[in-house]
């Protein structure tokens, strides 16, 4: 087998995901996350990893996406409204092909991150910008299933909005700059996934429901000491990061509304 290369994006270093070659080897995952994947290879869809097997020391194989993919704080090529609407479209079209997925014969999905009313598409669920490949500065694949799961299409979004327009107080950002108008910007996302205008209300509460649940998740993991989570929400004054952006996200709410109805470019 030829040279492993630690392949780094991820909060947790020793995650143990590497590349060998043309093939990326993670300890072994969930099968339901085998069974997409396979699934996704038969619908055609490109972009994403296929999933190869299983190696003599039990790990997954899969395709190595060639591109780039950003890691904080985020390059500019990475925040360009032109990239935000690849993202739109392409997860939308991800959305399509896993409505054909029998959902129901794959179990052991990954719940903490995921929609709690489940729903008729399979949602990423971890749509960072570490996730997500890039070439010639247009998103092209979307990488790292682990967190995947049934849901509703707008919870995907939701978290795509956040860490890409992103809906994080200016001021409080960490990894985008701040002059990035994040309102603006959800709403180009969901005009580029095609969002009906009649349901920005229901789209904005999904964004606060899911907010809800991520910062729920985020603070029991703190609480348990688990690292480096616990050490990274301390240090980057996490508790106050959060205090402004939901005092950010209450105060936007009307105008991310009306940026959403209003007719897209
Ligand atoms: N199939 C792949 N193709 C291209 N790059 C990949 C692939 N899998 C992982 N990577 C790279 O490795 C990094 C970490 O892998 P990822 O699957 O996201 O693991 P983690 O669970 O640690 O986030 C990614 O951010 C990306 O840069
Ligand atoms: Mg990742």
């Amino acid at each position: 087998m030829g040279i492993e290369q630690p392949l780094t994006g991820g909060m947790d270093p020793s995650a143990g995901v590497v590349r060998v070659g043309d093939t990326v080897r993670r300890p072994a995952g969930r099968s339901a996350v085998c069974s997409l994947l396979l699934h996704l290879e038969r619908e055609g869809f490109e972009g994403v990893p296929r999933f190869l097997g299983t190696d003599d020391e039990g790990r997954d194989v899969l395709t190595f996406v060639e591109g780039d993919v950003p890691l904080p704080p985020y390059p500019s090529w990475a925040l360009t409204d032109a990239a935000l609407q690849d993202l739109g479209r392409l997860v939308r079209r991800f959305h399509q092909a896993t409505a054909t997925f029998d959902a129901a014969s794959a179990t052991g999905w990954s719940g903490e991150w995921a929609d709690p009313q489940g729903g008729p598409v399979i949602c990423h669920n971890d749509l960072f910008p570490e996730n997500v490949v890039f070439r010639g500065g247009h998103v092209v694949g979307l990488i790292d299933f682990a967190e995947a799961g049934p849901g509703r299409p707008f919870w995907d979004l939701a978290i795509a909005a956040q860490e890409w327009a992103p809906l994080h107080a200016p001021g409080a950002r960490l990894h985008h700059p701040d002059d990035l108008d994040g309102v603006r910007r959800t709403a180009l996302l969901a005009h580029a996934y095609g969002v009906d205008p009649e349901r920005a209300e229901e789209f904005v509460d999904v964004i606060a429901e899911e907010r809800v649940q991520q910062l729920g998740n985020v603070r029991r993991h703190v609480a348990a000491g688990a690292e480096p989570w616990a050490s990274f929400w301390r240090e980057s004054e996490g508790e106050d990061r959060a205090a402004a952006d939901d005092a950010w996200l209450q105060d936007q709410r009307s105008a991310l509304i009306d940026a959403i109805r209003a007719p897209g470019p």
